[in-house]
């Protein structure tokens, strides 16, 4: 299985490099860098979608499966570009969007009945807030995200047939798999009741609104495991990794058909060493975490956790037992921009789309045009400076991409003193402090990475700092 431990590089495909000058990343322009990813030792890409859309949600509502959108280019270029990953060993995974398309996909208007209607909404809320049902022709869909986002029903067997026949299609033109997007409301309740009011805390974090309500029938029906099993059918061995939004302890009946799961208690973790604990404890539980820190949805490293401790977010990450998604631009230490000022960022996450910086230029060598989002810092933080510094975080990235492949497998977590988060995998210890302050870690052997130079003086661990050392304990015991 290549993709146990591997590293998964997430491109937003509008913000990673633009070839045509338009100032819209495109996939001849992630041709273009695919020797950066190479050369960071990535194992996989995952492309954030490139099907047509009219962009409501950036691609996440699809008008068809079975194309690419010509911002980002043609189905010639995607052919293209996995011919070139491949050439350099490297994969490419696509985003799976299954609980809806877009408004304007022909199935609307042509198969309605592949979509949830009602006489009249029940209390179930959308994730970017208010009712998740619009009217429409004295009716009402349902839209569990934008109402341009109408929601499929996976219990009509025709809706199933052409979902995998879509899904088919891009595993034969090359893709190593998919991330399936918010597979956690891929059923929800066929009666279509009311969520009742919640009881006790979800786990991770949700809406005002939706935090009132228990979230029983409006996501995680019973029956979700047969729609799982119908996309397991049609992509046969190929990697399945789930955007499941709930606490690890429900993942089970989704990781009898997807291969792993993300595990958002830790992306949501305070950078606390206790919580970090407690959040990789629950999700190490069972095999099957996937592991994210940052993306489209949630933020870069360096702002997430402030940037004295991205190095050290970088280091947990990336040493963690299981795949790893390090999103565009964190191995730069990237930082987010501004956002939510335009129209159409109605849920304020351009911010965390600001494109790649390449070089120091003003476009940070990202567009030869306008850019869409103009970059954050280009001349304080782009790929070409960091290069040749053995200290920059991208030296750092990379030194613990090469790491990762020495570490044992499976994880020890260790108790450490407040602040201090330790595990051992196999030979070698892995200590972050959370803290401002030093600490003591409870590490065995010499330093072989440290998150900042001297960082580990004896057994003290500076703050902020991370750290990993190796023991060679077992020389001299056969
Ligand atoms: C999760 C995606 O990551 C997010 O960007 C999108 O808006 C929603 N799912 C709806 O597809």
């Amino acid at each position: 299985m290549w993709w146990q431990d591997a590293v998964i590089y997430q491109i937003y495909p509008r913000s990673f490099q633009d070839s045509d000058g338009d100032g819209i990343g495109d996939l001849r322009g992630i041709e273009r860098r695919l020797d950066h990813l190479a050369w960071l030792g990535v194992d996989a890409l995952w492309l954030s979608p490139i099907y047509p859309s009219p962009m409501h949600d950036f691609g996440y509502d699809v008008s068809d499966y079975k194309d690419v959108d010509p911002v980002f280019g043609s189905l010639e270029d995607f052919d293209r570009l996995v011919a070139g990953a491949r050439k350099r060993g490297l994969r490419v995974l696509l985003d799976l969007v299954p609980c809806h398309t877009s408004i304007e996909h022909p199935w609307f208007r042509e198969h309605p009945d592949w979509y949830i209607w009602s006489d009249a909404p029940n209390n179930w809320f959308s994730a970017f807030g208010g009712s998740a049902w619009s009217r429409l022709d004295g009716r009402y869909y349902l839209h569990s995200f934008y109402p341009e986002q109408p929601d499929l029903d996976w219990r009509n067997p025709e809706l199933v047939a052409a979902m995998q026949d879509a899904l088919g299609f891009w595993i034969e033109r090359g893709a190593a798999g998919y991330r399936v997007d918010a597979i956690d409301r891929l059923l929800k309740d066929a009666q279509l009741r009311d969520d009742p009011p919640a009881s006790e805390q979800f786990g991770l974090p949700l809406s005002q609104e939706e935090a009132k309500l228990a979230l029983t029938h409006s996501r995680n029906a019973p029956d979700t495991g047969e729609a799982l099993a119908r996309i397991r059918e049609a992509v046969g061995d190929s990697l399945l990794v789930g955007e499941v939004y709930l606490p690890s302890a429900k993942w089970q009946p989704y990781l009898e058909h997807l291969d792993a799961a993300f595990a958002f208690e830790l992306l949501h973790a305070p950078w606390d060493a206790e919580r970090l604990h407690a959040a990789i404890a629950a999700a190490t539980r069972r095999p099957g975490a996937a592991w994210v820190l940052s993306n489209h949805d949630f933020g870069r490293l360096v702002t997430r956790f402030r940037r004295e401790n991205a190095r050290a977010a970088a280091l947990l990450l990336l040493t963690l037992p299981g795949p790893a998604f390090l999103y565009q631009g964190d191995e730069i230490g990237l930082a987010d921009g501004p956002g939510g000022e335009r129209a159409y960022d109605r849920a304020g996450r351009d911010r965390y789309r600001h494109p790649m910086q390449w070089d120091a230029s003003p476009s940070g060598g990202f567009t030869t045009g306008e850019a869409w989002l103009p970059p954050v810092d280009p001349e304080a933080t782009n790929v070409e400076a960091q290069l040749d510094d053995p200290h920059s975080t991208l030296s750092l990235v990379r030194d613990l991409l090469t790491l990762r492949r020495l570490l044992g497998e499976g994880i020890e977590l260790i108790d450490a003193v407040p602040g201090v988060l330790a595990y051992r995998r196999g030979d070698h210890t892995i200590a972050i402090n959370t803290t401002g302050e030093d600490r003591p870690a409870p590490l065995r052997g010499e330093a072989v990475l440290e998150t900042a130079p001297g960082a580990l003086r004896g057994r003290t661990l500076a703050g902020h700092a991370g750290v990993i050392t190796r023991s060679d304990e077992r020389v001299g015991h056969p």
